[in-house]
């Protein structure tokens, strides 16, 4: 189906968030509603096909699915969409704090000093040649060796150093999105790297400040991102998740993979209860007629799933102490994604990573019926609020010309959209 340009929902103040995951794609169009909070108006959410940790590996079946899930919320809305804010759960996201010095010798410090830190032709240089960068955060300044500095700018240094988070992503897929995208007559506007957009839609502003992390275990990856003094400082994604847990429990009980899928979700646990050997399940085994079920107790189910959650978990807590990030993250973990509704994955998580966990879900929309509000949607409602938040630091535009001051970097991020 042709688009009608004239009809583009992204000139009305609407925002398009497609998140393709490996199991499902799902598609927000929001706008912002009178109380101010986003309401999401139209919802479309389609079986990923043509997926693969994170990835896509079939174009037409992805680019399938997408025009599905996307007509779906455009139907919903009453309106047609032309661009979309995008996101991919694998893509090898990185994450690397960069430093920049630049030299002031006395001068009072103004943008043109700060544009250097920013060229793209220098920050290129400074990530893998495949990588792709999708996001360039400023985290501290300091003048002459004195860290804190707020907003150096209208200060006079001999020196001006700049920390700056810079992430990137893989290129192919981020060129394999754009395309499936582009042939369903849609332009990718903002890429956002997966991790982030859970944490958006999943933490509060206290968790964000103080320290904490953000797990999205999906059906094909598990994604992590680090928050910390109100921003992210750090990406990760895992090629494992739900779905392998599934694959599992097919293989461990020679079962169809459409009913180890529903075993897990209505009797699957990570965490052994006194009644698990006395409890049994009857399992239809592949290639045999109904009648020929085998009767497993369900402590067999629990056997088959606790090692595949404490693997993912493990790589989780690796990743992070290598990184180093397990500090900053301080004690406070938010596990989301689909498949954080396992019975027991809290508790689990709790135990293993040491810290307090809760599942997260997307707070702070309206419109988000029952089926759509869980965690399964963390990414693509944290799409609309990197957006939302983008969008809001123009507001930091009109403060600045009245002097207000406005928050630390909230200036800063607004003179990056400006400048670059
Ligand atoms: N009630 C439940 N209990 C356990 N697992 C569940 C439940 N509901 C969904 N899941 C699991 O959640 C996973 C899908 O999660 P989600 O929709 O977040 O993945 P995705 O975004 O498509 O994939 P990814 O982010 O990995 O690319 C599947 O493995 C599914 O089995
Ligand atoms: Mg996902």
């Amino acid at each position: 189906m042709k688009r009608n340009s004239k009809q583009n929902g992204s000139g009305r103040g609407l925002i398009t968030a497609l998140d393709v995951g490996s199991t499902k794609i799902a598609c927000f169009i929001a706008r912002m509603a009178a109380s101010g909070e986003p309401e999401i108006v139209g919802i479309g959410h389609q079986l990923a096909a043509g997926m693969r940790s994170g990835n896509i590996v079939d174009l037409e079946a992805v680019e399938s699915s997408i025009r599905t899930a996307v007509e779906a919320a455009e139907q919903m809305a009453g309106e047609n969409v032309k661009d979309v804010a995008a996101c991919i759960s694998g893509a090898s996201p990185s994450s690397k704090l960069i430093s920049f010095d630049v030299s002031i010798a006395g001068h009072e410090i103004g943008d043109a000093d700060l544009r250097p830190a920013l060229d793209p032709a220098w920050l290129k240089t400074r990530v893998e040649e495949d990588q792709q960068i999708i996001h360039t955060i400023p985290v501290a300044f300091s003048i002459d060796g004195n860290r804190g500095v707020r907003d150096p700018r209208g200060m006079f240094a001999e020196k001006l150093g700049v920390n700056m988070v810079v992430m990137s992503a893989a290129s192919g897929p981020l060129r394999n999105l754009e395309t499936a995208v582009s042939r369903c007559h849609l332009a990718v506007a903002d890429h956002v790297i997966a991790s982030y957009a859970s944490g958006l839609a999943c933490l509060v502003d206290d968790e964000t400040d103080l320290g904490a992390t953000c797990i999205d275990m999906g059906g094909g990856t598990t994604t992590v991102s680090v928050f910390f003094d109100g921003e992210i400082v750090h990406a990760e994604s895992i090629p494992v998740g739900g779905g392998h847990v599934t694959n599992d429990i097919a293989r461990g009980l020679s079962t169809p993979v459409a009913f180890a899928e529903r075993m897990k979700t209505l009797y699957g646990s990570c965490v052994a209860s006194p009644s698990d050997d006395t409890e049994s399940i009857s399992v239809p085994l592949v290639g045999e007629d109904e009648n020929e079920a085998a009767h497993v107790p369900r402590s067999m189910l629990v056997g088959i799933i606790r090692p595949r959650v404490e693997e993912i978990l493990e790589l989780v807590r690796e990743r992070l102490e290598t990184t180093g990030f397990d500090k900053v993250a301080g004690r406070r973990v938010v596990l989301t994604g689909g498949a954080s509704q396992l019975t027991g994955i809290r508790e689990l998580a709790a135990e293993m990573l040491d810290k307090n966990v809760r599942i997260g879900r997307p707070t702070g929309f309206k419109g988000l019926a029952e089926a759509t509000n869980g965690p399964a949607f963390s990414a693509a409602a944290g799409l609309i609020k990197f957006i939302i938040n983008s969008q809001s630091e123009t507001a930091h535009a009109a403060l600045r010309a009245m002097e207000v001051p406005t928050s630390r970097f909230g200036r800063f991020g607004m003179w990056i959209r400006e400048n670059m």
